[in-house]
């Protein structure tokens, strides 16, 4: 397994996140800072709904983790003024679990299903006529006697979000009026979002604190604010009470963060394609086995953000380490290493 000594870098939410999402989760869409577009149509579709007194229609959105869906799904229910309902795709184990959720909804209610790609294929299938025509199709009794019967269902706003869109089956997809993507953010969106977190939790950091500790956030608001948390802890113990660009660099380098919000599992996984093979390329599954790390993981949590600041290439023979990763750990990079691709 790739160590992460601590789990300050990862994307995903760990134990201690969870109260810190609560209290800086953007309530509105005036309040979430940046995409802008997925903003743009939230709004429209929103006020459209509200006009013609109908829900929202059903919107998918999908992106790396730690970026905003939850919190989106929960503005739009908070906007429309209507409940939400959350739940995820391996919480829903039969087909009863889910009939008994879409029953008890109230009208223009909110379904957040979070991992929807995890949902079992029986109960996706449910959810077709539930999300198209309102209705809920059960089979009552047994062998030959059995009927089917269809329950209306008060019209609804699923909100569905996926880390891997690609897993979601093309009938489901198609299903969903709107898809969104939610992209890394800018460094810039990133410190605003510092700054309200900070606000909001009563730290002193200055401008030049804020950006520092942006850039090392992986573009990703939950890394933002998990180093924000993790760097008041220093200055809390250290009697430190103004988080400038100094003091921001000593606690980001105790924690093993580089400039680039890289770790040591960054740096391992980077390591590994370099050493073992030759820089590339080579496919995850190799990358994962020579790591003993799973090539989800891999996938989902690392790679993206590697793609996004250029370290890593993907090619249809494999992932390939690229110049500027070399430069980055400061290793010589020849012509030749990627000569194959
Ligand atoms: N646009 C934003 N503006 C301000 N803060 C944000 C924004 N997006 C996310 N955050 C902060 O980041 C935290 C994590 O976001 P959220 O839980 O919505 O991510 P997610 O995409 O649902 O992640 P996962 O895939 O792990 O479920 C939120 O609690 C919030 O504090
Ligand atoms: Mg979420």
């Amino acid at each position: 397994m790739i160590e992460r000594d601590n789990q300050i870098t990862s994307s995903k939410a760990v134990n201690q996140d969870n109260q810190l999402d609560l209290t800086l989760r953007p309530k509105s869409l005036k309040e979430y800072v940046g995409q802008e577009d997925t903003k743009m149509n939230l709004r429209v579709s929103m006020q459209a709904a509200k006009k013609r007194k109908e829900p929202v229609e059903h919107v998918l959105l999908y992106g790396p983790p730690g970026l905003g869906k939850t919190t989106l799904a929960n503005i739009v229910a908070r906007e429309m003024g209507v409940n939400i309902k959350t739940t995820s795709g391996p919480a829903i184990e039969k087909q009863g679990d889910l009939a008994s959720i879409l029953t008890n909804l109230q009208p223009n209610d909110i379904l957040f299903i979070d991992e929807i790609h995890r949902l079992k294929t029986q109960i996706e299938e449910i959810l077709y006529s539930a999300m198209e025509d309102y209705a809920l199709d059960i089979i009552i009794g047994k062998g030959p006697a059995a009927r089917s019967m269809r329950l209306d269902l008060p019209k609804f706003t699923l909100i569905g979000a996926t880390t891997k869109v690609g897993s979601l089956s093309a009938p489901l997809r198609d299903r969903f009026g709107h898809i969104y993507k939610l992209d890394f953010y800018q460094d810039d969106e990133i410190q605003q979002i510092v700054t309200r977190s900070a606000n909001l939790l009563d730290i002193n950091v200055d401008d030049a604190g804020a950006g520092e500790i942006a850039i090392s956030a992986r573009k990703t608001p939950r890394i933002a604010n998990r180093l924000l948390k993790r760097i008041r802890d220093f200055a809390t113990v250290e009697g430190v009470d103004k988080i400038d660009l100094k003091f921001t660099k000593k606690c980001l380098k105790t924690m093993g963060v580089d400039i680039l919000g890289l770790d040591k599992a960054d740096r391992q996984i980077l390591l590994t394609i370099i050493d073992k093979f030759n820089g590339g390329p080579v496919g995850v599954r190799s990358i994962a086995a020579a790591t003993a790390e799973e090539a989800e993981t891999i996938e989902d949590l690392y790679e993206p953000y590697l793609l996004q600041i250029g370290f890593l290439d993907r090619t249809n023979r494999g992932r390939v380490v690229t110049e500027n990763a070399y430069v980055h750990l400061n290793l010589e990079y020849t012509e030749n290493q990627n000569k194959m691709f």
